[in-house]
């Protein structure tokens, strides 16, 4: 059964920045209601009523995987790792945005799905690519031509997929015998432990943990063996899953994660409900800070148009009362306005000048990539506000 336990009210798509505040433009704005439910069946957490993936995964998709430093560095790693431990010969990606992880394996082992198509268009040029949504009736289509996959590979993707169960059964046809499904998305115990709410936001459908993920893929005859726990995106898990009869066995620190798990509480209402409480206390303290910040008339900007701070903002109504604007190095969302609270995005190298007293850490995920980047911010008296795991101002 679905039990609601978080409300983050009226909020737009997080990827759907305005290209002006024409009214035209603000007016045609799409807004859903973000609430938040556990299964307490199979301890799934999700979106309770999940937007179209056609509204969100267009050809205007902003997020490239290949901008941060952070992220390259990640994809070039796992690849090395599967080549290494795996040897694959087909290697397939669900969701393979700007190419950042198919670009470490030859041109012939490579087949990429990527449904938004100004995306699919960049890795078109090199690799086999199809511009769809992953669904059986493109697995039928891939492997008619093409001998199933050994590996593949899907990051920050398959938790984007409302319907998890045609998703799963697609994959297991997918794969090869011994093929391995390995996915990577963010991880529901660091949510709870970080009380980063704006993981959720329309495009994070589900935020899996391991108990959630053995639970589903059950259904589709898989099974999860192994486990990883990963820095990425604020903490993420890396899951390994095979056919239920290939030559797999679940590994040690699967069962230990698991034991992890059930030690935050991740099978039971209760802990989504605390949760919600301190996330209910994070709005308020974060008002408060900038209310008090802008009494003493100080400036107030964010660092990253993220996904996440979409969430932020519109749960908080953080608008231009609190915040000049935003810097992103994105390009495709510079001179744009944020998603709902409309504030406008600038380069770091304009935003980012003397008279910024303080910045609110959209991209908290990448804090240590950030801080060793604004040296000259912080050395000037310039300070950073977090409200992960809850609101600070840092110090160092
Ligand atoms: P993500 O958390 O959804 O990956 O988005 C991170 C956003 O933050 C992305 O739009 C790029 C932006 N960003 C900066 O503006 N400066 C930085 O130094 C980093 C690491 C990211």
């Amino acid at each position: 059964m679905k039990k609601k336990f978080l409300n983050l009210g009226k909020q737009p798509i997080a990827n759907s920045f305005l290209s002006s505040k024409s009214k035209k433009i603000l007016s045609k704005e799409f807004f859903y209601n973000l609430s938040v439910s556990f299964n307490t069946k199979n301890f799934l957490v999700s979106i309770t009523n999940p937007v179209d993936p056609k509204i969100q995964y267009t050809d205007k998709y902003a997020h490239r995987a290949s901008e941060s430093y952070t992220m390259r560095k990640a994809f070039k790693n796992i690849a090395y790792k599967i080549k290494k431990r795996f040897n694959p010969k087909i290697v397939m990606e669900i969701g393979s945005n700007d190419g950042v992880f198919i670009k470490n394996f030859p041109k012939k082992n490579i087949i990429a799905v990527e449904p938004c198509k100004n995306l699919a268009k960049i890795t078109k040029k090199k690799f086999k690519t199809y511009p769809n949504f992953w669904n059986k009736k493109l697995a039928n289509k891939i492997f008619k031509i093409s001998k199933k996959a050994d590996i593949i590979f899907s990051a920050n993707t398959i938790s984007h997929i409302p319907n998890l169960k045609e998703s799963f059964d697609a994959i297991n046809f997918s794969l090869s015998k011994n093929g391995v499904l390995i996915i990577d998305d963010p991880s529901l115990c660091s949510v709870i432990q970080n009380n980063s709410y704006d993981q959720f936001y329309d495009e994070h459908v589900y935020v899996f943990s391991a108990l959630a993920i053995s639970n589903i893929v059950k259904e589709s005859s898989l099974m999860l063996f192994d486990v990883e726990k990963m820095t990425t995106h604020g903490g993420s898990l890396r899951y390994f899953i095979c056919k239920k009869d290939s030559k797999y066995k679940k590994s040690k620190k699967l069962l230990r994660i698991l034991n992890e798990e059930k030690k935050v509480g991740l099978n039971k209402f209760s802990t989504f409900v605390k949760f919600s409480k301190r996330i209910t206390k994070s709005k308020k303290d974060l008002v408060i800070l900038l209310k008090k910040l802008k009494k003493k008339n100080k400036k107030i900007i964010s660092y990253g148009a993220t996904y996440k701070s979409t969430t932020v903002f519109n749960y908080c109504k953080i608008n231009n009362r609190y915040l000049d604007y935003v810097t992103d190095t994105t390009l495709n969302k510079q001179g744009k306005f944020t998603p709902g609270q409309h504030l406008p995005i600038v380069t770091p190298e304009k935003g980012m000048n003397k008279s910024v007293d303080y910045a609110f850490l959209g991209a908290w995920n990448f804090k240590k990539e950030i801080l060793n980047k604004e040296k000259d911010f912080i050395k000037r008296g310039g300070k950073f506000i977090t409200h992960v795991p809850f609101i600070k101002i840092l110090t160092k």
